[in-house]
């Protein structure tokens, strides 16, 4: 029989978001502090245990499954990993494999990804200037990831680019960012920086740049139409008349997607957060660990649904540090 888990306001929960690794090659400024604490490798799920986590959810109905980090490409064999999850591809239980990546290890993985059934690749990309993205990566280097996002395409893998909109950063890059990406044939979504990191509350506010405010400048040079698709993804959609392209707005802050909110997301070391924007979680690797029955364990994958909340907390409204969290983004992958 075909499972399905609802939350307790009716939303199917059938999309997991698996961070398998807090690593990371770069230092985004707004996701990560510079010298941060990485876990010691003993606390992470080995990949046998992802792979029966994962496998459980799907066995409860999840169909969509985006491997995330930290940066996921760092995590050692993980291409053992995207192979196994392809077996659940193959029997039709998962519909869409797929992973959101700063795209510095592509041009060595787009090959055997592709292989291994994933179709599409979010790619994080927050300017095309090479000092400017020295910066916001603190250490990146543009020319590496170009290269992969060229190897993706290259291998027929479709790529989204995930631009996060900094006042006083890429604001003046708006269109370049549009024009390259129409020119490459590459999605882009624009996504509002979220309040998260102890990186003190006037810098995150600072560099907030509302989507609402991106989008009229974005109107002054093309004709904007709006899709209804949603995608089942927390973006809307406009379709730019003059050239075609499709651009997406990702606005937890100005306008919230909770009410169709189809996700849930594990850690590394197996916490599984009902939502991005709260702090509860509920530890799924001790279900997983005491007991090699998978019942025990879909048990508490079944209890953590029916905690997950109507919404996020997000807030800049009060200008001040309240709606901040100081969990990193890096945690639970975005
Ligand atoms: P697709 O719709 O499958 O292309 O992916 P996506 O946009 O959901 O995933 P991606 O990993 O590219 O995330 C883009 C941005 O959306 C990141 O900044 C995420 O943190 C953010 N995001 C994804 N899901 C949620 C959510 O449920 N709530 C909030 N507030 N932000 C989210
Ligand atoms: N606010 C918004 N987006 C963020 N990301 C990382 N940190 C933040 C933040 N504070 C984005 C990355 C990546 C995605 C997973 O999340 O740029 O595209
Ligand atoms: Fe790494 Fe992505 Fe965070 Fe940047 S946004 S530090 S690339 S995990």
């Amino acid at each position: 029989m075909m499972q399905t888990l609802i939350d307790p306001f009716a939303r199917p929960i059938s999309y997991l978001r698996v961070s398998v690794t807090d690593r990371c090659d770069f230092r985004c400024t707004y996701c990560m502090a510079e010298h941060m604490q990485f876990l010691p490798k003993k606390d992470l799920l080995t990949l046998e245990e992802l792979d029966r986590m994962c496998s459980t959810f799907i066995g409860l109905g999840v169909e969509k499954l985006r491997i995330t980090g930290g940066e996921p490409l760092v995590r050692r064999d993980i291409l053992t990993f995207f192979r196994a999850m392809s077996r659940h591809l193959d029997s039709g239980a998962l519909k869409e494999l797929t992973l959101t990546t700063n795209g510095s290890q592509l041009a060595r993985f787009a090959g055997d990804l592709a292989a291994a059934g994933v179709r599409r690749v979010n790619v994080s990309l927050d300017t095309l200037d090479e000092t400017k993205f020295a910066a916001i990566t603190r250490w990146g280097r543009l020319p590496q990831v170009l290269e992969g996002i060229r190897a993706a395409t290259a291998a027929g893998l479709k790529v989204k680019i995930n631009a996060v909109a900094l006042k006083g950063f890429n604001e003046e890059e708006l269109f370049r960012l549009v024009d390259w990406c129409g020119g490459e044939g590459h999605e882009l979504t624009f996504i509002e920086v979220m309040p998260m990191g102890e990186m003190g509350e006037e810098l995150r506010l600072d560099q907030y740049w509302p989507l609402k405010d991106l989008r009229a400048r974005l109107a002054e040079r093309f004709t904007l139409v709006d899709l209804t698709d949603r995608s089942g993804g927390p973006a809307r959609y406009v379709r730019l008349e003059q050239t075609g392209q499709k651009i997406g707005f990702i606005t937890p802050l100005t306008h919230n997607f909770c009410e169709s909110c189809n996700r849930v997301r594990l850690t590394c070391t197996g916490e599984l957060y009902m939502c991005l924007g709260q702090e509860d979680m509920a530890d799924l690797r001790a279900p997983l660990r005491a007991s090699p029955d998978d019942a025990v364990l879909e048990a508490a994958i079944r209890a953590a649904i029916a905690r997950k909340p109507k919404g996020h907390d997000f807030d800049y409204s009060r200008q001040r540090v309240e709606g901040q969290m100081t969990r990193h983004m890096s945690h639970t992958g975005g």
